[in-house]
């Protein structure tokens, strides 16, 4: 088998075992990106099949679209106080569960989601495995358009090797456009302290919000590997 379709073999693994922590009367945050998707794609399954009565929010609109299709209720998320439970994929997850998310140009909503969930679960193929942050994915920031050259130079005094707009690879010319109508620096940068980079990153003027999760991250991840799935749940 491809490595490729492997991958996509271990997110849907990872996706519908996720599903499976949600119950009726839930109300349940749905995560952005292709491992988030199969989740979405379970939880549609399981309201035809098995009418599980959920409401939904979602962390980007290509999810909301998702859930939509999926035939679940997808409300904003300002109609919600909190949450029972939030899933969502990941760039990057280091042994403490603190992650780079941001992949998908989603981060901002993500981390506000997952911040009003009691439960924020993370789910994804090993290859997301790291030992330190920062090794193998760059750190997305959102920032206002006007602010991008500026903060650019900040991430840089801030240990950045290299940091750049990111721009469409398909379909539109020019600048990635994030679901809030900001642009996203991807800066290249060593995470040794995740709390306080992911604070002083935040503390550039302009920046919205940056992909590292610490401050907000996971108390539960399900990890698929070709063995199995592997399950982590931080103590409370
Ligand atoms: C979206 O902005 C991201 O945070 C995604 O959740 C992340 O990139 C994981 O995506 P995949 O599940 O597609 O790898």
């Amino acid at each position: 088998m491809k490595q490729a379709d492997a991958n996509q073999d271990l997110k849907k693994a990872a996706g519908i075992r996720a599903a499976s922590f949600v119950q009726s009367g839930m109300r349940v945050g749905l995560g952005t990106g292709s491992t988030a998707a199969f989740l979405i794609e379970e939880l549609g399954r399981r309201k035809r099949e098995e009418n599980l009565q959920i409401v939904c929010t979602a962390t980007s609109f290509s999810s909301q679209v998702l859930g939509e299709k999926a035939g679940l209720t997808v409300l904003p998320i300002d109609q919600f106080d909190d949450l029972d439970i939030s899933i969502d994929g990941a760039d990057e997850i280091d042994p403490r569960l603190y992650l780079i998310k941001g992949g998908g140009a989603a981060h901002t909503r993500e981390k506000l989601v997952h911040a009003m969930s009691r439960r924020f679960v993370v789910i994804a193929d090993s290859s997301k495995r790291v030992q330190k942050l920062g090794v193998k994915f760059a750190v997305p920031v959102e920032v206002i358009p006007c602010s991008a050259r500026y903060a650019m130079r900040r991430l840089m005094a801030l240990g950045a090797t290299h940091c750049e707009i990111r721009m469409s690879k398909s379909g539109k010319d020019g600048p990635v456009v994030t679901d809030n109508a900001n642009f996203i620096l991807d800066s290249t940068m060593d995470v040794a302290d995740p709390i306080s980079m992911e604070t002083a990153i935040n503390c550039i003027p302009g920046v919205l919000e940056n992909g590292i999760f610490a401050s907000v991250r996971p108390v539960q991840a399900v990890i698929a590997e070709a063995g199995g799935l592997d399950e982590i749940t931080l103590p409370a």
